[in-house]
């Protein structure tokens, strides 16, 4: 099995996992503990009026601040832990639900709370190439993007006889293996900075918890849903 890592792109036609460790792909995750859909959305614009049309609960965020107007930011504990009834969350982010759209294969979220349940999902379903596309940051490298998808790729492996790497996929599989750090990796990167800075360290450390969820989101048809066997 060919498997790789990428930036913003994915170079599979097979399986696609999309990480945006800081926070999309975790508050995604989280997510799937109390709502059935979550309907990623580019704009808020587009968001609101969705909402209109479908109801729910938007969430989002614009430089990490929640948006002006939307029930709740993008901070994973807060989604996960919303009291509300509803089942459908309306999800716009700055750079994970932009890669979400540009992606045509299977596509399933992957972070580092759930990185062995990922793992194993992928390798299950993949015929003959798992690429892990790290969302970055407006086009660039991103630290906690890097190390994640190291943990995932490590959990992909141990899942597969056969395990063709591409150089940058050993890279984040060497880079990740050392937990202290990887978590001092997802402080000292720039979103964890510029979390830390706005009032966000908690998300930070949130979303450096290895392999603690086994929820594993799936793409389907503009819908992000629990994957089932
Ligand atoms: C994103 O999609 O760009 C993020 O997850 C940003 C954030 O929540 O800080």
């Amino acid at each position: 099995m060919k498997v790789t890592l990428s930036l913003e792109t994915t170079i599979s036609s097979d399986v696609s996992i999309m990480v945006d460790a800081l926070r999309a792909s975790t508050t995604i995750t989280l997510a799937l503990n109390n709502f059935e859909r979550i309907i990623p959305c580019l704009t808020p614009e587009e968001a609101l009026r969705l909402k209109d049309k479908t109801g729910g609960i938007l969430a989002g965020e614009r430089n990490g601040e929640k948006i002006e107007g939307f029930d709740m930011g993008n901070s994973p504990k807060s989604v996960e832990e919303s009291e509300t009834l509803e089942k459908t969350l309306i999800l716009t982010t700055t750079n994970g639900t932009r890669i979400l759209e540009s992606m045509n294969s299977q596509i399933l979220v992957g972070s580092l709370i759930n990185a062995k349940a990922t793992g194993e999902v992928s390798a299950k379903i993949a015929k003959n190439h798992i690429d892990v596309v790290m969302a970055g940051v407006k086009g660039e490298f991103a630290l906690e993007d890097f190390l994640a998808s190291g943990e995932i790729l490590y959990q992909i492996c141990k899942n597969l006889k056969d395990c063709e790497l591409n150089e940058l996929a050993k890279a984040a599989i060497i880079a990740s293996r050392d937990y202290n750090s990887l978590k001092s990796g997802f402080y000292n990167s720039r979103s964890g900075k510029h979390l830390a800075k706005i009032g966000y360290k908690d998300d930070v450390t949130c979303c450096c918890q290895k392999n603690i969820n086994e929820n594993v989101a799936i793409y389907t048809n503009r819908e992000l849903k629990l994957f089932k066997d």
